[in-house]
């Protein structure tokens, strides 16, 4: 018996909601996953060089976990897993990889644990559960994590809700990306992300689009991770006078993401603003108009 798990990519912190808020975007991983007499693992695409095609494997272990768990023991297992999600660019690949190999060895023993149950695996795995609770429930999710449960609410996506992504050639890891941030924050910080992700949430939960130019502000991380990623201030700074609804890092970067109302009549315009802002400082990206998932 053979599975196949189609899982989205997804698209973290949407500004202020850092580890908290996540959305899925209709760009996808496909694995197959079947028990066998030896293990086998397939990564198709030109952008899996490098990643371990042995027992060391993600998707491998990830599966094995599963069985763990569920008191099966070890299956070899034959994988096979092609992507369109960027890797290391900040649109969800590894969370995607957890994801969907959760699924794969849970559909193989018969569906014995359920999303909710998936969703605390992967939120332990990742240690934050923003990504994984977007490609595990699509949508966009409020994905919270206390280091002991993981709980989500999922707010159907405004079907006018588009989302330009600038994907820069360079990887930036989260760790690096994480590296950056300081340890302690202001008062006066943390209530600005507080107040400007409540305000985003409720804005996205009522269809407000207009006021997401207001909530998608962040102090928290994305000042920080800026050194990292040249042209972002200009863009986080400009975009919305180029007719984004609001614009954010994607996840950990270096993905810049915008988000656009469907009937704006300046997507060329943001296109090209993107496009040039990032050229002017040396990086080359690939935009794709996606939609939420
Ligand atoms: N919320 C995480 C971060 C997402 O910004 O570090 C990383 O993929």
């Amino acid at each position: 018996q053979k599975v196949r798990v189609k899982v989205p990519a997804s698209t973290a912190n949407l500004g202020p909601g850092f580890d908290s808020l996540g959305m899925a975007l209709n760009l996808y991983a496909w694995i197959d996953m079947a028990i066998s007499d030896q293990t086998r693992i397939q990564l198709i695409g030109d952008q899996m060089s490098g990643i371990p095609t042995d027992k060391s494997n993600l998707i491998y272990k990830v599966a094995q976990m599963v069985f763990d768990k569920a008191g099966v023991s070890h299956p070899e297992l034959e994988i096979s897993m092609y992507s369109e999600i960027p890797l290391t660019r900040g649109l969800g690949s590894s969370a995607s990889a957890i994801v969907g190999a959760l699924a794969g060895a849970n559909a193989l023993i018969g569906n014995r644990f359920s999303t909710y149950e998936l969703f605390q695996i992967a939120s332990r795995l990742e240690k934050h559960p923003d990504n994984v609770g977007a490609s595990l429930y699509g949508g966009i999710v409020v994905a919270f994590w206390d280091e002991v449960r993981a709980e989500s609410i999922r707010i159907e996506p405004d079907h006018n809700l588009e989302v330009l992504v600038a994907i820069p050639a360079f990887q930036l890891s989260t760790e690096k990306a994480r590296g950056v941030m300081p340890q302690h924050v202001t008062m006066k910080d943390a209530v600005f992300n507080l107040s400007h992700s409540s305000l985003l949430v409720a804005a996205l939960s009522t269809g407000n689009l207009e006021m997401i130019r207001l909530a998608m502000k962040d102090r928290l991380h994305q000042p920080y991770r800026a050194a990292l990623i040249p042209g972002m201030k200009t863009l986080l700074n400009e975009c919305e006078d180029h007719g984004a609804l609001g614009v954010a890092l994607s996840g950990a970067g270096p993905t810049m993401l915008a988000l656009v109302d469907a009937r704006s009549e300046k997507k060329t315009e943001l296109e090209m603003f993107l496009q040039d802002t990032l050229a002017k400082e040396g990086i080359e990206a690939q935009l794709l108009w996606l939609k939420p998932s």
